[in-house]
């Protein structure tokens, strides 16, 4: 029986040129000093940063600057933001760029309130008491992190890449024009949609009741990834392409379709370590695991949501036998990630071989096997690694 709450409460403006007037107006609501956090500069070269520079010196807001907020970003940046947001008594963080920038500000949000290393939210030694509020203006569509909860931050140090949620986390405003992902290259923009893609399949992907209602959204949302990531590939500036990916962004993973689903994810779990050992970009290490998974993971018991997967979403022949729909929906679902999208096909290509397999395996199930549509077990993550040499 499905039950749930529903509370997404981020407010978006969608669309070109909604920061004029309204980022200030937002910003102002919960105070005068506001802590901007940039990455490596994207924003700059697009003409953004100086956009919203003078959108805030307008308004006589007191603008407070972090940049080089890294991709995978570590826990060591986090450090600085919440330390400037104590020591300037910043009242709302600013982020401003893609998945990896607005992650760094939600811990920072939190480590306003924490005296001690902000890493402790990630390893559960610290509890969220409080937060400053965030607004966003996103440039990359992929993780979603502009109206979720969540956040994932590496720790070089230990090889580490852990993700924690609250709440308290979630932007309050998030500004999302599709004509600010223009730049994203094409590399970048398979990434993101090959990661949009996986948010949605480790939902979709489910065991129990499944309610008819989300898994129709959710298979629309597949279908909007799997029509408009080419496009936006070969057109970066068509804004329809753009849009439609930007907005399947924030609702792959906002709480929406997964309100009434209490599994935990198969993919992710497993691509953070490769990330954590590899620092390789999330998007790629999902869609190399994603078909792997699928393979290991399909039976007799697991058919039916497969045909659904390729029925619904390939527009597979529903007469064909279950299982032949399923592995032409696996082959579909390959065909789309590595000759669509161009994504390499395999970690080799990565340089990666088969040395931490056994220690990135044993860390995921040090509590027991890792849950989810089909539980996993040490060995069967190890198998899944080997699967995408
Ligand atoms: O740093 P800059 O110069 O901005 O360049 C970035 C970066 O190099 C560039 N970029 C961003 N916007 C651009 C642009 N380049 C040109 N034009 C633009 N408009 O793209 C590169 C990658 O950026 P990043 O923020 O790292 O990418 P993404 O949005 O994919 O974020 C990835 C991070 O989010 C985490 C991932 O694990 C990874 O650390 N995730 C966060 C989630 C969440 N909050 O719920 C869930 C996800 O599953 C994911 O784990
Ligand atoms: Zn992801």
């Amino acid at each position: 029986m499905q039950s749930f709450i529903y509370d997404i409460p981020t407010k978006v403006y969608f669309g070109p040129n909604q920061i004029d007037n309204n980022l200030s107006n937002e910003l102002k609501k919960f105070g005068n000093k506001v802590l901007l956090v940039y990455g490596g500069g994207s924003i700059k070269k697009i003409g953004l940063y100086d956009k919203i520079i003078n959108e805030l010196n307008s308004a006589n807001l007191q603008v407070f600057e972090l940049s080089g907020i890294e991709p995978n970003p570590r826990h060591t940046s986090v450090n600085k933001g919440a330390q400037i947001c104590k020591q300037e008594d910043i009242d709302v963080i600013l982020a401003v760029g893609g998945g990896s920038v607005i992650d760094a500000t939600k811990f920072m949000a939190a480590g306003r309130y924490y005296n001690g290393d902000t890493w402790d939210f990630l390893i559960g030694k610290a509890q969220f008491t409080n937060a400053l509020p965030i607004v966003s203006i996103l440039t990359l569509s992929a993780t979603g992190s502009e109206m979720d909860t969540g956040g994932v931050i590496t720790n070089t140090e230990t090889k580490e890449k852990l993700g924690n949620s609250h709440p308290m986390l979630r932007p309050k405003v998030s500004f999302l024009d599709p004509t600010n992902t223009y730049s994203v290259s094409k590399y970048q923009t398979a990434c993101g949609s090959a990661d949009i893609l996986s948010h949605i399949i480790e939902v979709y992907f489910y065991s129990y009741d499944a309610m008819y209602m989300l898994d129709t959204v959710m298979e629309g949302l597949m279908k909007t990834v799997i029509k408009y990531a080419p496009i936006a590939i070969s057109q970066p500036d068509n804004y329809e392409a753009r849009a439609n990916l930007m907005w399947a962004s924030s609702w792959a993973i906002n709480g929406f379709v997964g309100q009434d689903k209490k599994h935990a994810w198969s993919c992710h779990p497993i691509e953070h370590e490769l990330s954590a050992f590899y620092d390789i970009t999330h998007g790629l290490g999902l869609a190399i695991l994603t078909p792997r998974w699928m393979k290991h993971v399909l039976s007799s018991n697991t058919v039916d949501k497969f045909y659904q997967f390729g029925v619904n979403v390939f527009d597979i022949d529903k007469n064909l036998s279950k299982m032949k729909v399923a592995e032409t929906a696996i082959e579909k679902l390959e065909s789309f990630l590595f000759k669509d999208l161009n994504l390499s096909d395999n970690l080799t290509k990565l340089n990666i071989d088969d040395s931490h397999f056994e220690t990135m395996a044993e860390r995921i199930t040090k509590d027991g096997p890792l849950k989810g549509f089909v539980d996993l077990s040490k060995n069967d993550i190890i198998e899944i690694y080997n699967a995408c040499l």
